[in-house]
């Protein structure tokens, strides 16, 4: 389509439990400014994106103390219980102001290091895709399987084996009905693609870069840091 309109649903409504603090990783300090602004930066300066769409969470009281300018429409909207609902929430708004059928990419407000080449990559390869698809990452290790006691009850064949990253991107109304029809069967999904797969779909695997980690722990916030330097430099972010 000639007239394609892409919006962004950025989910940051979790609570960072695992990082053994109560400010929100989302929030966590990152080369001088919150983490989330570095996830924003990325899209809403993207040419190509319409509007942000941004879950937080209820009771959230760092959002409004953000400095944000960006060029491109932001909005929010209240998170739910698991990310999922925090992702139909988004969606629901963006049908709003989006055409049903405009493409949607959702990010995890925990991935600050997203490459604008793989978010074009993502665009580019998908603009005649019939479903979407998404950022993922061969897997590389060996595979196991384990057993409640932590011993090796299988080796997992690697081939064929991808890490789910994000973005990933869909269409509007499908994906908001995947996730919804997911809900009703009382399937929390983690991801949009298993909604689209549990709707029939196949979503592509489009491949990013190893960079585009999610923080989870501490340690993984001084490798952000690295990446977002060391992207600075070769002007890859
Ligand atoms: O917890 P996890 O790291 O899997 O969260 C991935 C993304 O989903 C994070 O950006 C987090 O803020 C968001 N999330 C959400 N609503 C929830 C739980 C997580 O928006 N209820």
């Amino acid at each position: 389509m000639a007239d394609e309109q892409y919006w962004a649903v950025i989910p940051a409504a979790g609570s960072g439990e695992r990082m053994g603090s109560d400010l929100p990783k989302q929030y966590y300090p990152l080369c001088g400014k919150p983490l989330i602004e570095h996830t924003l930066d990325r899209f809403c300066t993207h040419p190509r994106i319409k509007g942000v769409v941004v879950a937080i969470a209820e009771h959230d009281r760092y959002w409004r103390e953000l400095k944000l300018s960006y060029a491109n429409e932001v909005l929010f909207v209240t998170g739910g219980a698991k990310r999922c609902h925090s992702v139909l929430n988004g969606l629901k708004r963006a049908e709003q102001i989006g055409r049903a059928q405009d493409w949607v990419l959702v990010h995890d407000a925990a991935r600050p290091c997203v490459r604008k080449e793989d978010i074009d990559r993502l665009l580019s390869v998908l603009a005649d895709d019939p479903v979407g698809g998404l950022l993922a990452l061969p897997v590389r290790d060996t595979m196991k399987r384990s057993q409640s006691d932590n011993t090796v009850c299988e080796t997992v064949e690697r081939e064929g084996l991808w890490h789910a990253l994000t973005p990933q991107m869909f269409r509007l109304e499908p994906l908001r009905r995947a996730i919804e029809a997911a809900l009703a069967e009382g399937r929390l999904v983690t991801d949009e693609a298993q909604a689209m797969e549990f709707a029939g779909a196949a979503p592509r695997l489009v491949e990013g870069h190893p960079d585009n980690i999610k923080i989870t722990s501490r340690a993984d916030l001084a490798l952000a840091e690295l990446y977002l330097r060391q992207q600075a430099q070769e002007g890859c972010g």
